[in-house]
């Protein structure tokens, strides 16, 4: 098993008001599956997702990732954790504007002491030809691989999607979810995705819904589909 999520619960406490965004949340996953994460929107995906990834740890019940639970770890080891483990990429790409596209992937590679070749992975994006171009330079489905080769290039287990498609049109999304298939399988990525669009959940080996901080269903797909056969 690759992570196992007890009773996982966060809550938020403005001065206002005390709010549970995430109420004894139950998951296991397996290395090397694809998990899609559906809800609307305040539901927990975000909260759920950050946690996962080690940017979050208020929070009460226990994440164990790799047979390590995240509670055990002070913020120096927690660092180390997201350093080896997780890649993140997020709707809004958040690349660095005045560094060329191979020098954004290349800060992430430099920080993996198992980094795969630069090279190769911005040829498997489809962004070779790019790959000295600023991103504004780029269209918003261009920045989305940029966003992923910098996610990919540090080999990481985990790779932690938060709304990837959300800002693309159909045939970048497309493109997007077919480039996250490929890492899938190429490198055995386990991958996380948010998302609002239901049609995605079909490439998913495990469906994942969320209602107002509580898992409403967890679906395995018997036969998932290709991102090339996914139709919205
Ligand atoms: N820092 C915070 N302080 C207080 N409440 C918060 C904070 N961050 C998130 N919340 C609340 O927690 C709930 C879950 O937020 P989260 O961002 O996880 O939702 P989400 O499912 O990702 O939504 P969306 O689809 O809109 O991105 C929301 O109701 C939100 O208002
Ligand atoms: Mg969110």
């Amino acid at each position: 098993m690759l992570f196992e999520v007890k009773n996982l619960t966060k809550n938020y406490n403005t001065p206002a008001q005390k709010f549970c965004a995430l109420n004894k949340v139950n998951i296991q996953a397996e290395e090397g599956e694809i998990i899609v994460i559906l809800g609307p929107s305040g539901s927990g995906k975000s909260t759920f997702l950050n946690i996962i990834g080690g940017l979050d740890t208020g929070y009460e019940g226990d994440v164990i990732v790799g047979g390590t639970n995240l509670r055990t770890l002070g913020n120096a080891a927690l660092c180390e954790y997201r350093r080896r483990n997780i890649g993140f990429v997020f709707q809004f790409y958040n690349l660095i504007p005045n560094l060329t596209v191979r020098e954004n992937v290349e800060v992430c590679s430099d920080i993996s002491d198992k980094p795969l070749n630069i090279d190769e992975v911005l040829a498997a994006v489809g962004i070779s030809d790019k790959s000295r171009s600023f991103p504004k330079e780029l269209s918003g489905g261009q920045q989305q691989r940029v966003s992923i080769a910098r996610a990919v290039v540090k080999n990481p287990r985990i790779l932690l999607c938060d709304e990837p498609t959300g800002a693309l049109d159909y045939a970048s999304a497309k493109d997007t979810l077919k480039l996250l298939e490929h890492v899938n399988r190429q490198y055995g990525t386990t991958i996380l995705i948010i998302t609002h669009n239901p049609a995605i959940a079909d490439m998913a080996d495990t469906v994942i819904t969320l209602r107002s901080g509580e898992i409403t269903s967890i679906r395995r797909n018997a036969e998932k589909k290709q991102a090339e056969e996914i139709e919205w």
